[in-house]
C-alpha cells in the first residue's frame, strides 16, 4: 500500500477507474460492474475513481450502491471523485465551471450520490481558464476543514498551476492522461510532482483499450466515444497499428500480455505513479493485477521508451470538444 501525502490514506498500488461501468466504452450492465467492484475489492483494490459527470451521476450511485453493501469496510477504501465539466445528458461538448458555489453544490450532489459524508480525494476535473487556480484552490481547502472532503487535486492540470496550487495548500495528487502513447507529463508534469511530493494518478494507462490490442473501430457500438478519437482514425489508425504490432511481438516474447507490460512499464517508471485501469471483465481484472509482479529491466524500459517516442504515435489524444479545460503548458 501506498501513504497518500498530505493525509492519512492508504491505497492500492493501482486503482479502479469506474467511468466505462457507465458511459464512454458502450453497452454496460450494473450487476456486472457491481461483481467487478467486489472482485477487485476482495482482490486488494482500495482505491476507486469516478467522477459526477460519467453517466450524469449514474456511476457514483452505482459505485455508492457498492459502498453501501461494504459500510463496515468504508475505512479501507479510498474514493475519489471529481467535478466541474457540465454537460447536457447524452452530449459529450462541455463546458467547465470552477466558481464557489459551483464546487459546494457539486460536492454536495457527489456526497449524496456516494452515500458518503467524506469524499476522500476530490479533483478539479477540468480548469476554467477565467477563475484563477489560487481561487479554486482555496475553495477546496475550505472543504477539507469543513470535513466535506479529505483532500484534493486536479485533473489535467499544467505544471506551472500546480506550483501556484501548491503555494496556497496542500495538493494530494494530479490526474492526467499517461500511458505507453500519451507521454505529455513526462514533459514537465511528472518531475514537478516528485518535487512536490504531490501523487500522479495515470488515466487510461492502457490507452483506452488500444494497447491491449482488442479495440477494433469497425466493430465498436455507436455510443462508444472511441469512435471519435483521432489516433483511431484512417492514415493515424492505420500507423498506429503498425506500432501497436511490434508492441504485441515485444510482448508476447517477454511472455506477458500487451496489458500486462503497459501497466509494468508505469508502475516501474516512476514510484510516485499510480495507474487506474478501467474494466469490465474479470478476466482482464485479473490479468492486470498481475502487472504489480513484473520487474522490467531499465533496458527493456528503455526499449518501450524507445518503441513509443511520442513523434511515432499520429493523431491527437482527444477530439476538439474534449480539449475543452486541458492546461498542456
Ligand atoms: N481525469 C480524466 O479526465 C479522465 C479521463 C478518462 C478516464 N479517467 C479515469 O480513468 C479510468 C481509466 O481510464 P480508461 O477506462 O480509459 O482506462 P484503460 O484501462 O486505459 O482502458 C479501459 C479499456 O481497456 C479494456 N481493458 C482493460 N484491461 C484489459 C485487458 N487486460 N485486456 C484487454 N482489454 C482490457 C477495458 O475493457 P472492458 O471495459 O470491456 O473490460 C476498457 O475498454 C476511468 O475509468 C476514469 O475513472 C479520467
Amino acid at each position: 500500500m501506498k501513504k497518500l501525502s498530505q493525509t492519512h490514506l492508504k491505497i492500492s498500488p493501482m486503482g479502479l477507474g469506474c467511468m466505462g461501468m457507465s458511459e464512454f466504452y458502450g453497452q454496460t450492465n450494473d450487476q456486472n460492474s457491481l461483481q467487478i467492484l467486489e472482485q477487485a475489492f476482495h482482490a486488494g483494490i482500495n482505491f476507486f475513481d469516478t467522477a459526477d459527470t460519467y453517466g450524469h451521476g449514474h456511476n457514483e450511485q452505482l459505485l455508492g450502491q457498492f459502498i453501501a453493501h461494504y459500510r463496515t469496510e468504508r475505512e479501507a477504501m479510498v474514493i475519489a471523485t471529481k467535478f466541474g465539466i457540465v454537460r447536457a445528458e447524452n452530449h459529450y461538448k462541455r463546458r467547465i465551471d470552477n466558481t464557489p458555489d459551483y464546487i459546494r453544490s457539486a460536492c454536495e450532489a457527489s456526497l449524496k450520490r456516494l452515500g458518503i459524508e467524506q469524499i476522500d480525494l476530490y479533483y478539479c476535473h477540468r480548469r476554467q481558464p477565467e477563475i484563477p487556480i489560487e481561487d479554486v484552490t482555496a475553495t477546496l481547502a475550505d472543504l477539507v476543514q469543513e470535513g466535506k472532503i479529505k483532500s484534493f487535486g486536479f485533473s489535467e492540470i499544467s505544471a506551472q498551476s500546480l506550483e501556484k496550487a501548491c503555494a496556497i495548500a496542500p495538493v494530494t495528487a494530479v490526474q492526467s492522461e499517461y500511458s505507453l502513447w500519451s507521454r505529455e507529463p513526462e514533459q514537465s508534469l511528472l518531475n514537478t510532482c516528485q518535487q512536490l511530493n504531490v501523487e500522479f494518478v495515470a488515466y487510461s494507462p492502457l490507452g483506452r483499450a488500444f494497447l491491449t490490442a482488442d479495440l477494433n473501430p469497425e466493430t465498436m457500438p455507436e455510443n462508444d466515444f472511441r469512435k471519435n478519437l483521432p489516433r483511431l482514425q484512417g492514415e493515424a489508425f492505420q500507423s498506429n497499428q503498425l506500432l501497436l504490432k511490434k508492441f504485441s511481438d515485444l510482448c508476447q516474447s517477454w511472455q506477458h500480455s500487451n496489458a500486462q507490460i503497459a501497466l509494468a512499464w508505469l508502475l516501474r517508471k516512476h514510484a510516485h505513479v499510480t495507474p487506474i485501469f478501467g474494466t469490465r471483465h474479470s478476466k482482464y481484472l485479473q490479468d492486470n493485477l498481475t502487472a504489480n509482479q513484473i520487474n522490467l529491466t531499465t533496458e527493456q524500459i528503455l526499449q518501450l521508451d524507445q518503441l513509443f517516442a511520442p513523434d511515432q504515435i499520429q493523431g491527437e489524444r482527444y477530439p476538439d470538444a474534449g480539449w475543452t479545460g486541458i492546461e498542456t503548458a
